[in-house]
């Protein structure tokens, strides 16, 4: 089982490259072929709008996108992560998203295909869960199988969400840390990376 991690920050090998690389490396454990892709280090253009892909399945531009959509072929799964940028994914991610019209405007390239959304913030409760929503709306757009890691018991956060937030200080500031300091939000991108596999063993990949 191949397992395609993308990840939209503009900071390659920073915080939400860290969460990805976690549920990548789980995806290992369990038995996964992974890659991560830094969409900072490609060159993809903007999508310019102009629906050729209304009417076949591909890109009127020439770029790095063009082994990246090869790539998302082969793969069974793909893991989406962005940052929280006021409360949805960054413009990186958001282009990326775009430049994948033309694998679900003629035919669903992606459908069947696992998928996971993973998110970095530098707060709780300030859009981690919005940019997780788009993220999981890409999948359903795409008729991709969005799975939801959840640990057994109390369910400790709504998603694989890890934040830079360490409290308050007497002052009533923020207290920053790394986002690997969010013991939580690097739990369920581990057991995203191993529910994915798990599934793609049910469903024979
Ligand atoms: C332009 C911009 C907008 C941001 N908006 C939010 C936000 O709305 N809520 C939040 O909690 N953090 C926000 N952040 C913080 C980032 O989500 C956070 O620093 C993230 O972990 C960065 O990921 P990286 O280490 O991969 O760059 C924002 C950061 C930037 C630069």
């Amino acid at each position: 089982m191949k397992v395609l991690g993308v990840n939209g920050s503009h900071r390659a090998g920073k915080g939400t490259a860290a969460l990805l690389g976690a549920a990548l490396e789980a995806a290992a454990a369990a038995g996964a072929d992974t890659e991560l892709v830094e969409l900072s280090k490609l060159d993809i253009g903007f999508c310019i709008g102009c629906n050729r892909c209304m009417a076949q399945t591909s890109c009127a531009l020439t770029d790095d996108m063009d082994e990246l959509y090869g790539k998302m072929r082969a793969a069974d799964a793909i893991l989406l992560a962005s940052p929280d940028y006021f409360g949805t994914v960054s413009a990186r991610t958001k282009n990326f998203m775009d430049r994948t019209r033309p694998f679900h405007m003629v035919e669903n390239v992606l459908a069947g295909k696992l998928g996971g959304g993973l998110a970095t913030a530098g707060l709780n409760n300030c859009g981690g869960e919005g940019t997780l929503a788009l993220i999981d709306q890409w999948l359903a757009t795409h008729e991709m199988l969005a799975v939801h890691a959840r640990p057994a018991g109390a369910p400790l956060a709504p998603g694989a969400i890890a934040t830079g937030f360490a409290g308050l200080d007497e002052g009533g500031q923020p207290v920053w840390r790394s986002v690997k300091g969010d013991a939580i939000g690097f739990a369920i991108a581990r057991q995203l990376g191993a529910d994915i596999v798990a599934l793609g063993a049910r469903l024979g990949l």
